[in-house]
């Protein structure tokens, strides 16, 4: 033995002396990533048509001391035994051992998606390192395609490092120049920000004091922003940082360098502050730098979906798209309650439910439910969600109990029996609601039984949220355990073949591609935030870029009536049109998409309303024709089933014209029937001022389109038999 580490250290100092540098090129050419190790340190850049986008940025991690036997450092022929307390640098002192190179190239098809085909085209360099005073090895895979570059650390099994700890991962993202970034607060616990946008080198001046989280001793708390950051170059190039695959590791957010205009990874820590547990053989999720030169062809990149595994069941049949209402945006308007014990004098400890006297205000009560189904089945939509419908909401989000929810148990007023058999007769299904209420344990403990509850009653989706601090006290929403129990959930229910839309969750990565009945995810800023102060417009014109660049977002758009004050006394206003709600369900991709305001306002305007019925949520093509980051979206889309063409955009607080070309249509004529502001509309003072209009165009035709302030606008084409 000791002899062969003896050789292994003459190796070393052998090759310590030269520098090495690996080059890779995309498919296109275009794009060129580098592997560098100089004097022992590893590196990585990457230029757009010669030009710097990413300076040589480190590679590498803080790793805690190990404890384990197997994992004694050798000094020649001592043995020196690492302080568990201690941390080492897993970012230098590096041999290289050799590297090799392949290329790919396939087109797969999603279950659901924007698209039916997505080719997966990248060339791939892997390089082999051993740390020369460890004998530690580590892989780094660069995957390079034409939308960008992908990295990700691997952690060969070998008789030094099995069981280790990290403090900390020191990638870089030096950026070759100050660009403009749109960016939302670091927070370990919640995404739901607006975002601010500013120079790189500006991130610290404008950082607000808003963050929720509990990261307010570190760096972090002035100068950490959220993944997925979008970023301009001044000469106009758009690149995107984010990751892809967030598996058994926690969720990475960025931590500002202003002056360097750099950023470097800031992993979510757990409870003690350590942030990743891992064993060998593993691996990282992929860091991702998306390079594209314009906003349209970022929004049309497909790279996120690309670094992850293809699919992971093998009978998908189960999974489909949803278009759903839902008893919710009334309780969260604040016309009704989840609560069934709203009225009830004493809600301390445990409640007797036979002596409650609800006021009327618990919305998921059996007379409100079946006036939902009856009007969603009239409609044609495939499900109805319930919140409220069981046990704990008195008791729910910080009121820090355990044992909060049992998923099983409906309240008094709420025949789940009935209700299913009632919604089924008309062709729909219910939605399950599983607020978990952040006691994620005690969700762990029910979920068996609440998936069989679900089977059992012929449920086949469920929203889940994770609203308050995590229980057990002191873990974080993104930290890697957190991490996993999203997962878990998602693959429990696939077993009962139930597909998972996940709030509050860690931001998506992917992962839908390989686990296709996690069908939607919250993690942002959504539309309930027009019922807790408004959201600025411009809002929905970003999260295309950032939010949605991991997967489809549960946006819940649909809202007509603004005036949430003579409604039901909620002093907030929807700062958009009502053009602006018709043209998200092109813009936010879901293939879970919700009608989400109530029955009585749509009825209001059941001509618009039409268009929520007619839009598809299943796409065999999409087209990004016009785009910049949170000023507007217009997007074509084609439906998976029917072939038809729909488009629809949105704008930010200003007012825009556009000529759409529609040379996206095949041959023939058709009938685009058009749902535009009025020219007096504006999101403050005439939101629901539209028009709708049926004109004849062709392939050639060039559609003249104006949104208003706030505004949007949503079109249906037809063709001419
Ligand atoms: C927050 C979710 O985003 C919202 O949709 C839900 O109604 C509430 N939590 C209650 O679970
Ligand atoms: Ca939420």
């Amino acid at each position: 033995m000791k002899i062969l580490f003896l050789t292994l250290a003459l190796l070393a100092t052998t090759a310590q002396a030269a520098d090495i540098k690996e080059s890779l090129s995309s498919p296109d050419g275009k794009l060129e990533a580098s592997f560098t190790l100089t004097e022992g340190v590893p590196q990585y850049s990457l230029k757009h048509c010669s030009k710097d986008v990413i300076l040589p940025s480190l590679l590498g991690f803080e790793l805690r001391g190990n404890l384990k036997a197997e994992n004694l450092i050798y000094e020649g022929d001592k043995v020196r035994k690492e302080d568990w307390n201690s941390c080492y640098s897993f970012a230098e002192n590096f041999e290289f051992l050799g590297c090799e190179r392949s290329s790919f190239d396939e087109t797969w098809e999603p279950v659901w998606g924007e698209e039916d085909h997505i080719r997966n085209n990248y060339n791939e360099l892997l390089v082999h390192l051993k740390q020369k005073d460890t004998y530690r090895l580590l892989d780094i895979r660069f995957r390079l395609f034409d939308d960008g570059l992908g990295f990700r650390y691997e952690f060969p099994a070998n008789q030094w490092l099995g069981y280790f700890v990290i403090k900390e991962e020191l990638s870089e993202f030096a950026l070759a120049q100050d660009c403009t970034a749109w960016w939302i607060p670091g927070d370990y616990d919640t995404q739901e920000y607006e975002f601010t946008c500013c120079k790189v080198s500006e991130i610290k001046e404008h950082f607000r004091d808003n963050m929720r989280g509990n990261s307010s001793q570190t760096p972090f708390s002035t100068s950490g922003v959220q993944t997925a950051l979008q970023l301009k170059t001044p000469d106009g190039l758009y690149i995107n940082i984010h990751e892809a695959a967030l598996v058994n590791y926690p969720c990475m957010h960025l931590l500002a360098d202003c002056e360097k205009h750099s950023f470097r990874a800031w992993l979510t820590p757990d409870a003690q502050g350590w942030k990743g547990y891992m064993q060998t053989p593993c691996n990282t999720p992929w860091r991702t730098v998306q390079v594209a030169e314009s906003a349209e062809k970022q929004l049309a990149s497909r790279m996120i979906l690309n670094l992850n595994e293809p699919c992971a069941y093998e009978d998908v049949s189960w999974i489909h798209p949803v278009k759903y209402m839902g008893v919710w945006w009334e309780m969260i308007a604040g016309a009704g309650s989840w609560n069934y014990t709203d009225a009830a004098p004493i809600r301390l400890g445990e409640f007797d439910y036979s002596k409650a006297t609800p006021n009327g205000r618990h919305s998921a009560n059996n007379e409100r439910v079946r006036y939902y189904i009856d009007f969603a089945a009239e409609h044609g939509f495939d499900a109805l969600l319930i919140e409220g419908w069981n046990e704990g909401w008195e008791d729910w989000a910080n009121c820090n109990k355990d044992y909060v929810f049992d998923f099983v148990t409906p309240y008094p007023d709420f025949d789940i029996k009935a209700l299913n058999d009632y919604a089924h007769s008309k062709g729909i299904k219910l939605m399950m609601h599983h607020e978990t209420s952040s006691s994620v344990r005690n969700y762990e403990r029910h979920m068996q039984a609440a998936y069989q509850l679900m089977s059992d009653y012929g449920y086949d989706s469920v929203k889940s949220g994770y609203v308050g601090d995590i229980l057990p006290h002191g873990e974080y929403h993104y930290s890697q355990w957190l991490v996993n129990h999203y997962l878990y959930a998602v693959t429990e229910a696939a077993k009962y073949h139930i597909m998972v839309n996940a709030h509050e969750a860690v931001r998506p990565t992917g992962l839908c591609r390989t686990y296709p009945n996690l069908i939607g995810n919250e993690s942002a800023m959504g539309t309930e935030y027009q019922a807790f102060g408004g959201i600025k417009p411009g809002h929905t014109a970003i999260l295309p870029f950032t939010r949605l660049n991991g997967g489809p977002m549960d946006y819940t758009p649909g809202i007509f009536e603004n005036n949430l004050k003579d409604w039901c006394g909620n002093n907030s206003w929807v700062n958009t049109t009502l053009c602006n709600q018709l043209g998200l369900y092109l813009v936010m991709y879901s293939p879970l998409q919700m009608a989400a305001d109530t029955p009585e306002h749509y009825l209001e305007h059941m001509d618009a309303f039409q268009f929520i019925k007619d839009v598809a949520i299943d796409w065999s093509e999409s087209r990004y024709l016009f785009a910049e980051p949170q000023d507007y979206v217009i997007v074509a889309r084609k439906a998976k089933e029917s072939g038809q063409w729909f488009l629809g955009g949105v704008t930010d607080e200003k007012a825009r014209e556009f000529k759409i070309p529609l040379d996206f249509l095949g041959k023939g004529k058709y009938i685009a029937t058009v749902y535009a502001d009025a020219p007096d509309a504006h999101y403050k003072n005439n939101p629901k001022a539209y028009t709708i209009k049926k004109v004849k165009v062709t392939a050639k035709s060039k559609l003249p389109i104006r949104m208003a302030e706030g505004g949007g606008f949503a079109v249906s084409f037809e063709l001419c038999k």
